[in-house]
């Protein structure tokens, strides 16, 4: 989970989380969108129960806020399996993942967020846990040591990272299911901000939806969170009903713009328009340059920008896209 301050950021806040919680789908059938991912899963799981066996291992990779938690609770409940979670910066010795390891039950999801931040040493503890539902473990000091080996029941190990190339290698192939969540089209948002409207009980039209939805860079919980902004708006500046006018007027307020880019977008790519004339830069002075982490930018606001065609990756650094000149009507260097 990415933290950052941003008001439409892809990462949720510590206050944040209970309310996502309810308004979380729980079943394939609920989970809007990813439709090829679900096709696959269903498939799957449904082998899996037939079999009375635990899933294969699932790894769920791409940006914040697409739905990776969300779908994990999901495989769980369609397994009628139990769900265990925890997080790579959470588990900082082998002892806190045997610890994880040896209370699961048979049959139990295991869900590892940010499982790119698991440190090495402790990738290798869960190499046997998957391959073989074991784990070995040294007890005593120098000469005395000895390895033991433990029997585990059978379980699911689900990884998500926003980051699947800072996946080590053996790690990566222990997972026998890779899922690449995409951002969601307009169409599907619509539906997310619908169905949160009606969980909320707050009366929304179908073209305020798709504004919404038309603003929230393809990522669900971008769609929820300007969903609430947008109803306090509506609610103390009309009637509460959220209609195309008072959501574009909400939205304006809220500096998101047309395309759903905020103010963080805007500095980004203005910084490489205009100091660094068209770029390419490198990520590390560009990140220097608007006072961002660099992984920030690299895991939370370049992905969208690149997705749109607004910026490219370069062996030199990021450099602007035509798209991006028109959108700030800047005129596009000749060559
Ligand atoms: N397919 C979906 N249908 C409806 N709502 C969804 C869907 N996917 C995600 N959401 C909503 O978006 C919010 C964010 O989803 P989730 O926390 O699963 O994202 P994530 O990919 O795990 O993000 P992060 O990388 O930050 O951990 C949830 O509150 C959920 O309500
Ligand atoms: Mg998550």
């Amino acid at each position: 989970m990415l933290e950052d301050n941003r008001v439409l950021s892809g990462g949720a806040g510590a206050d944040e989380r209970f309310e996502e919680q309810s308004l979380r789908p729980q079943t394939l059938n609920q989970y809007i969108g990813q439709d090829q991912v679900k096709q696959n899963l269903s498939i799957f799981i449904e082998a899996a129960l037939k079999r009375e066996e635990t899933l294969d291992h699932v790894l769920l990779y791409g940006p914040p806020g697409l739905g990776k938690t969300t779908m994990a609770a999901v495989i769980a409940n369609e397994m009628a399996a139990g769900f265990r979670t925890t997080s790579g910066p959470a588990i900082e010795r082998p002892g806190d993942l045997a610890a994880v390891l040896t209370a699961l039950a048979p049959g139990d999801v295991l869900f590892i967020d940010e499982i790119h931040r698991l440190p090495r040493s402790i990738e290798e503890v869960l190499y046997p846990a998957m391959e073989d539902f074991c784990l070995d473990i040294v007890i005593g000091k120098g000469p005395e040591a000895r390895s033991v080996r433990l029997d585990l029941p059978p379980f699911t190990l689900i990884g998500a990272t926003t980051r699947a190339g800072a996946l080590s290698a053996p790690l990566r192939d222990r997972f026998g299911v890779h899922s690449r969540l995409e951002y969601y089209t307009t169409e599907q948002l619509t539906d997310v901000v619908l169905r949160t409207a009606d969980i909320f009980g707050t009366m929304i039209e179908e073209e305020g939806a798709e504004e919404l939805a038309r603003r929230s860079r393809g990522t669900p919980r971008i769609a929820n969170r300007l969903l609430k902004r947008v109803r306090d708006y509506a609610e103390v500046r009309g009637d509460g009903n959220i209609t195309l006018d008072k959501a574009n007027e909400a939205l304006e307020l809220l500096q998101v713009d047309r395309l759903g880019l905020d103010h963080i977008d805007h500095k980004l790519l203005t910084t490489i328009l205009s100091r660094f004339k068209g770029g390419p830069v490198g990520l590390d002075t560009l990140a220097a340059s608007i006072g961002e982490e660099s992984t920030t930018i690299e895991d939370v606001y370049e992905p969208y920008l690149l997705q749109i065609g607004f910026l490219q990756r370069t062996p030199r650094g990021r450099a602007a896209l035509p798209a991006a000149y028109e959108h700030f009507h800047m005129e596009i260097p000749a060559q």
